[in-house]
């Protein structure tokens, strides 16, 4: 019927050419990433773009996944929400650290990564034409997976102040709560939070997390939090949970990960918890992107939440020293280097080195001085408030390290 319909139909005016790319990722192009890791390729630079550790996690813990291999456990599809040794363990871990209580079988998801936790929180509570306030700069996946939901990101920039506590100033990146504020619409959906905050290494203080929890109170909006770095906090700094605060749990989707905080970004492993009703809605979406992954890993995993603290102590005290020392070869260097209160990343300011285009200084910077690091604007909507900063990665062997800021010295300090 359709075919004699069509053939008896006269000449139809020729398609308008389309780009296979849809409009909603058009402006996503490939990723920094892709472009700065072929640069260190070629020119056999030190890679401190990308954040991955470049030594594995406990080797307890990878005989752990092993053995589950071995045993046939996750080798066939796991269970939709996550095997029930690793809900029962992330349950007990958010209880023990934060005192918060969920249920393991309606209010944790396990999914691939915090990469596909954020992008089904995003895909599940939005509808086209939602708002999204997420800080800026913030973690690419994001924008990338607002606008597949068709929703429309509404950045708040967060911007260098200067912090004086116990004689010495610092220089931190800070959350400006009237912008917040003024950011939220009628038509806002939810914030997006990142704390510990990649690529800042801002860690969000009692207060302006305070502030926050209070909006979202007020305005009855929902949050989805991004803590895949919570173990990653050095210092005085601690990580204190948005679900923790008051009015939060019942509005508040919190994504965690494995990868982050066992270094074994490889294996995927990431979770949601929330109410039943909202994990309900991340997992509606879920179920439709990957289903199920990482089946043996998973029981690693679980295994690995019930780490010793000594394990967190150690692996928090190595990655402090591996910030400082980075930290200290690039203020050497000339260098500004901002407060790193968290995660595996430094933003620096290369203004102070007579420079200002964070994107030329990252392409030119395998050439001179043999690194390579990323240029923060790649995560702003206003590119020229992130121009002169650039991210260097800290999670690599101290004689990576070492050799990189000695690099860094001789290039740049007079
Ligand atoms: C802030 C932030 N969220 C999420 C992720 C992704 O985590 P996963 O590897 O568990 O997907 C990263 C990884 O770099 C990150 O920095």
């Amino acid at each position: 019927m359709t075919a004699m319909t069509s053939s008896a139909s006269p000449a139809q005016p020729p398609r308008t050419p389309r780009p296979p790319l849809n409009r909603r990722l058009a402006e996503f192009g490939t990723t920094i990433f892709a472009e700065m890791s072929a640069l260190a390729l070629k020119t056999g630079s030190i890679n401190l773009g990308q954040g991955f550790p470049d030594t594995d996690g406990p080797e307890e813990i990878r005989e752990a996944a092993v053995r589950a291999l071995r045993d046939g456990r996750g080798n066939q599809y796991p269970p939709g929400p996550g095997v029930p040794e690793l809900r029962a363990a992330i349950v007990e871990h958010q209880r023990r650290r934060y005192g918060l209580t969920f249920d393991p079988d309606t209010e944790v998801l396990v999914t691939a990564g915090a990469t596909e936790a954020i992008a089904a929180a995003l895909l599940g509570l939005l509808e086209p034409g939602d708002e999204v306030v997420a800080l800026e700069p913030y973690y690419d996946s994001y924008a990338a997976c607002i606008a597949m939901a068709g929703g429309t990101r509404v950045p708040v920039t967060l911007r260098p102040s200067e912090e004086t506590g116990e004689g010495v100033t610092d220089r931190r990146f800070r959350l400006d709560l009237d912008e917040l504020r003024d950011a939220v619409t009628d038509r806002t959906r939810l914030l997006l939070i990142n704390t510990p905050h990649n690529p800042t290494g801002t860690v969000l203080t009692r207060a302006e997390l305070t502030a926050i929890a209070e909006l979202a109170v007020e305005r009855d909006l929902l949050v989805v939090t991004d803590e895949v770095y919570e173990h990653l906090v050095f210092d005085d700094a601690e990580h204190l949970p948005l679900a923790a605060f008051p009015g939060m749990r019942e509005r508040t989707v919190t994504i965690g990960s494995a990868g982050k905080t066992f270094s074994f970004t490889g294996w995927k492993v990431g979770w949601v918890t929330g109410t039943a009703e909202l994990v309900t809605a991340v997992r509606s979406a879920k179920q439709f992107l990957t289903y199920v992954s990482s089946g043996p890993f998973q029981y690693a995993v679980a295994e690995a939440l019930a780490l010793p603290d000594t394990y967190f102590e150690e692996f928090r005290a190595g990655m402090r020293a591996k910030r400082d020392l980075l930290a200290t070869g690039l203020t050497e260097a000339g260098f500004e280097v901002f407060r790193s209160a968290g995660t595996y990343f430094i933003t620096t300011d290369i203004r102070p080195l007579g420079e200002s285009d964070g994107f030329a200084f990252c392409r030119s910077l395998p050439e001179r001085a043999g690194v390579v690091a990323i240029p923060n604007a790649v995560f702003y909507d206003h590119r020229e408030a992130g121009a002169p900063f650039v991210r260097f990665a800290f999670c690599k062997r101290t004689e990576v390290l070492t050799d990189a800021a000695e690099r860094l010295r001789k290039a740049f300090a007079h």
